[in-house]
Formats: structure tokens, sequence, C-alpha cells
């Protein structure tokens, strides 16, 4: 049956693009993040190893959300590591960084994923497109205090 919400199928193909990107940037934030928690180290250990984990429990609830938003709008949603990684901004990292450095790379990714949330918000927006809108808000407003709190351990 064809999807009949009242966003024609041009549209709901520009938000499912969109909410593609958001996807495979929430995915490879989650496998940064749980990367890190395997493999940081040193005087920090303990705060980042839970911190870290506390991360990508919650980025491996929202890829559900947004996957599902795809759905919901008629078309598939990416699947594999080949596409997120086409379709991800945020980079993969060499070798083991520092406890500091991974510090670093996170608030970066959480802040590439706000970014892109923000992008698509006004495709969603003009496209009248409310369940849209509202997650991608409920993910910025994730992100944007992640990256808050993850800059602050930077700071003395
Ligand atoms: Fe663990």
């Amino acid at each position: 049956m064809q999807v009949d919400i009242g966003i024609d199928a041009k549209t709901r193909n520009d938000i499912a693009s969109g909410l593609s990107k958001v996807l495979a940037d929430t995915y490879t934030l989650y496998l940064k993040s749980h990367n890190f928690h395997w493999n940081v180290t040193g005087r920090m250990f303990q705060t980042l190893h839970l911190m870290f984990e506390q991360h990508y429990n919650e980025l491996a609830l929202a890829v559900d959300e947004i996957a599902e938003r795809i759905r919901a709008l008629g078309f598939p949603a990416p699947g594999t590591y080949r596409q997120f990684a086409a379709l991800s901004s945020i980079e993969e990292d060499d070798g083991v960084p520092t406890a500091l450095e991974m510090v670093r790379l996170l608030v970066a990714g959480h802040e590439t994923v706000a970014r892109t949330a923000r992008e698509v918000f006004k495709v969603a927006e003009a496209a009248n497109d409310q369940p849209t809108c509202d997650l991608l808000t409920q993910r910025m407003q994730v992100h944007e205090k992640t990256a808050w709190m993850l800059r602050s351990l930077l700071e003395e």
C-alpha cells in the first residue's frame, strides 16, 4: 500500500535521505564510543569507561528510533557498515588515542551529529513533518548536552 500521510513522496524521500545521514553519523558515533569504552587508559579510566558506556547505550537506542522513522516515511533504512561509511560525516580513528584525545574526538562527533540533524530539521520543518522534527529536536538536545559535558572535562 502507498504511504498517504499528507507529505508527498519526493519530500518524504528528501527527509528519509537526511535521516539516513543522521542514522549513519549516530551509528558511527555509537561505535566510536564503544571502541573508546574498551580501549581508554590512564588516571581517568573509571570515569571515562563508565561515561562512554552510558553514551553508547543511549546511541544504540537512538539508531533504532531514527531507522524506524525512515521506515514510517516509506523508505528502506541503511543498515550496513558500507552504507554507514558512505553516508557518515564522522571520521573513524586509527590506533588508540589518549584519554583526552578520545574526549576531544567525542566532542567533535557529538557536534557533527547535531549539525547534521539541524540541516535535516529545515527540510522536515518545511514539509510539516512534526514527528521527524520532534525526533531531531530530541537528538540535538542529547548531542549538544553530551558535547557540553565532555567539553567540561577538558577545562580546568
Ligand atoms: Fe563494557
